[in-house]
């Protein structure tokens, strides 16, 4: 069945009322959805009977030279592939979610710290402010993030656990291509030869990993190993391949606790991210 197409606060309230006895899920996206986005619903699933599907294009996550215009919009598509996974899509207005006069902005601290900071410092605040809001409209007892975008799965769990917030915050593992790349809605925006080229991130983290010795010098050479590797595999520039505690994503020296290695780099118009486990 189609799930129902909600687009205000005051209706998405409305329709969940009915199913308050019970587990609510919620997935935020950004809608253009893949197999990945498919995959989080899956996984709400299995924590709810009943779920709810966000999709906003938030602006205050895009910084003015980035690519807000072009992101694909495509809510008809969207809710054909979401028929008989969901109950419920909230798909709102940008005036419905900041109306005139709208002046608040929340700043995660902890984990938001560097990595992705570094390169869009707007990105975090726009993140939390507008999932603060949807998990405050749909008030989810569950709600699921992609392990794709790690930084910002740590930084809601932040954010959730320091405003109080009653949604236990899920992660999911990251879903991808046949030769590693992982989904993403923008990697519609790669040509033939940057989709071959792309796939080299993920391989790229695998040698990462295999080379990563386990004092100071060796995971710094590790690191640099990468950055290399991805300028040599033809990407136009690499943002940092770092090896991180993966609960604060604090920088390590040693291997002695779960440790994830993150990076993001440029094809093209098009920025890559990307991130695996060390075991
Ligand atoms: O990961 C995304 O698609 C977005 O950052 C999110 C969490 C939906 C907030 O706009």
């Amino acid at each position: 069945m189609t799930p129902r197409l909600v687009t205000t606060v005051v209706e998405l309230r409305e329709a969940l009322e009915p199913w308050r006895g019970g587990p609510i899920a919620m997935v935020p996206t950004m809608g253009a959805l893949h197999d990945g986005h498919l995959s989080l619903v899956a996984e709400a699933a299995r924590h709810a009977p009943r779920s709810v599907v966000s999709i906003f294009v938030n602006p205050t996550q895009f910084a003015p030279n980035e690519d807000f215009a072009a992101y694909p919009r495509t809510l008809k598509a969207d809710m054909a592939k979401l028929a008989g996974r969901t109950d419920i899509v909230f798909a709102p207005s940008a005036a419905e979610m900041y109306p005139d006069g709208f002046a608040t902005t929340i700043t995660v601290g902890g984990p938001s710290a560097g990595l992705e900071s570094d390169f869009r410092p707007h990105f975090f605040a726009g993140v939390a402010t507008v999932v603060a809001k949807l998990l405050l409209a749909a008030m989810p007892d569950v709600a699921v993030f992609g392990e794709k975008d790690y930084q910002q799965l740590l930084v809601v769990r932040r954010l959730a656990a320091d405003l109080g917030l009653p949604a236990r915050i899920m992660g999911a593992p990251t879903l991808r291509e046949a030769d590693g790349l992982a989904m993403s809605s923008r990697n519609a925006y790669l040509d033939a030869e940057q989709r071959k080229t792309a796939a080299r991130l993920n391989a790229i983290l695998k040698d990462v990993i295999a080379k990563t010795g386990n004092d100071n010098a060796d995971l710094r050479a590790a690191e640099q190993h990468g950055v290399k590797a991805l300028l040599e595999a033809g990407f136009g520039k690499v943002d940092y391949v770092a090896i991180r505690d993966a609960e604060t994503l604090a920088p390590i020296a040693t291997l002695d606790r779960p440790a994830r290695v993150l990076a993001a780099a440029h094809l093209g118009r098009t920025r890559l991210i990307d991130n695996m486990p060390i075991a």
